[in-house]
């Protein structure tokens, strides 16, 4: 999911709109709920709660611009438009927002989110399973103790950047950046590549000024990826999209790695915020973990109900007159599923504050053919690393008082935008790691896209302290150097 760029930061006391000002009011035309703006964004969950006392499990609700929809809240409602893919489909083009001139596509922040690209996400029937068939073989050639091995050593490697200091803001140092060296290396991106583009996929998603061009950098490296794989293909996502029967243009191939990547990174980011921000601010949860009533991967699952990675999936655009939830669709109208509120739901959930254990039924990863094909990924990633940095660092705690947090959030999800912590000082590992890596492909020479464009230069090459004298230094040893510095 490429999520938007307008966010806007709120912390947990919440912002109080001025009073009378239209722009921030909860409603908008029609009275219906705005799903946007500070009332909206401050406390999502009592607002889904509101909106479900009033309309049952379907209701009206306004996104930015004050663009209709209708925010499903119910479990089986939320479960019922995700599986009934000919009733409901996923092609935006079916919405009659384009023709009545409700949106302006040049100008709206939910272009993003809710305009048509030539992927997956965008398609339906035969053409949705084409693209999707390859996307899924590309993820399930890789085996998971390889990712997990991956995974061990670049987790270990970030901890060793802050281990000594006694203090690290977590999100900054740890949980933004293992799911994107992940991803990166599983596309298959060169070792010369990687640093910039990590810092540049992290920064798209930020809203600063450097954003567009951060944009910019990361789909020209994902095309420079599809021309060199072309003549060397390997073990990685790139290559095997481009060799699938599916037959994917150039262009889809770039299209979907963007979207792997975009799909992948903010969401496993979030959720391992999430996880560790319930571990250094709610004792019982923290209890539970180191006394083995819940393990690591339960934990995981129940952050999940409890907070969805992406609060509301958008969209899904009714091909025919239908009844939802009481409620009267009309053909092209647009439905989000509603994956907090559909989570909270007391249908399923009679006893929200009681533990899941092992029940994955959740629809954080939502649900029919579109469901989640990354999601055996996206739990490695979060198993393995909380794991690690636990093991670590088993003595955490929050350095700030739990208040103060603050998010970034939009209509589609919030995020923790810093988790700074303590622990005592530790040396960092030198045990070696269990399998050497392969070798690093040869450097790439031509068509980098240029350093200006990405948001900040990688610093000089200096050996690092592995690399044997006058070696180059890896692109790890760069990044890690960079972590350093910053
Ligand atoms: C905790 C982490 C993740 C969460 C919560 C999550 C959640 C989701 C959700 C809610 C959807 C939308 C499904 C729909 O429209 O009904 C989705 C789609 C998708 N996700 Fe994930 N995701 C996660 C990680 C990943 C990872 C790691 C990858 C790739 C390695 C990935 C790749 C995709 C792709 C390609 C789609 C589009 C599928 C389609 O339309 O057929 N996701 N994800």
């Amino acid at each position: 999911m490429t999520l938007p760029a307008h966010e806007h930061a709120t912390h947990e006391g919440g912002l109080v709109p001025p009073p009378g000002c239209p722009a921030h009011a909860a409603t908008g035309p029609g009275g219906a709920a705005r799903l946007y703006g500070p009332a909206a964004e401050t406390d999502p969950m009592g607002l889904y709660e509101e909106l479900r006392a009033t309309h049952g499990p379907v209701a009206p609700v306004l996104l930015d611009g004050d663009v209709r929809a209708w925010l499903v809240l119910g479990y089986n409602e939320n479960r019922d438009v995700a599986t009934r893919s000919t009733q409901f489909s996923r092609d935006p083009r079916v919405w009659h927002g384009w023709s009545t001139g409700e949106i302006d596509p040049a100008t709206s922040p939910l272009m993003p989110m809710i305009g048509w690209r030539p992927d997956c996400v965008c398609a339906d029937g035969e053409e949705h399973q084409r693209l999707r068939s390859a996307v899924t073989a590309s993820l399930d050639q890789f085996d998971h103790r390889g990712i997990r091995r991956r995974i061990n050593r670049f987790a270990h490697e970030l901890i060793d950047t802050f281990c000594e200091a006694g203090e690290a803001e977590l999100v900054d140092r740890f949980t933004e950046h293992l799911p994107m060296l992940t991803l990166i290396h599983l596309l298959g991106m060169s070792d010369e590549a990687a640093p910039k583009l990590v810092q540049a996929a992290r920064d798209l998603f930020k809203a600063t000024e450097t954003s567009l061009a951060s944009n910019a950098f990361v789909v020209a490296s994902l095309e420079q990826l599809v021309l060199d794989k072309r003549e060397h293909p390997g073990q990685d996502i790139a290559s095997a999209l481009m060799a699938h029967p599916a037959g994917l243009t150039d262009e889809e191939v770039v299209h979907h790695l963007r979207l792997i990547l975009l799909a992948g990174y903010e969401t496993t980011a979030n959720l391992m915020s999430n996880v560790l921000r319930m571990v250094v601010t709610d004792p019982r949860f923290r209890g539970s973990l180191a006394g083995g009533q819940m393990t690591l991967p339960e934990a995981v699952e129940q952050v999940l109900w409890d907070e969805p990675p992406l609060m509301v999936c958008p969209s899904r655009y009714a091909n025919g007159d239908t009844t939802l939830g009481g409620q009267q669709i009309r053909a092209g109208d647009m439905l989000l599923l509603g994956l907090a509120a559909g989570n909270m739901d007391r249908a399923v959930r009679p006893d929200p504050a009681a533990p899941v254990h092992h029940n994955r039924a959740h629809l954080s990863f939502s649900a029919g053919s579109h469901e989640c094909p990354g999601q055996d990924v996206g739990r490695i990633i979060a198993d393995t690393g909380i794991d690690i940095l636990l093991t670590r660092l088993p003595d955490i705690v929050l350095a700030v008082p739990e208040e103060s947090l603050s998010w970034r959030s939009s209509t589609w999800a919030k995020h923790l935008t810093a988790l700074p912590v303590t622990f005592a000082p530790r040396a960092p590992r030198t045990q070696q790691f269990e399998a050497p890596l392969p070798a690093a492909p040869p450097p790439q020479t031509a068509g980098i896209p240029s350093p200006a464009a990405a948001p900040e230069a990688a610093p000089a090459a200096v050996p690092g302290p592995a690399a044997g004298p006058g070696a180059r230094p890896s692109w790890w040893e760069r990044l890690l150097r960079m972590l350093r510095l910053g």
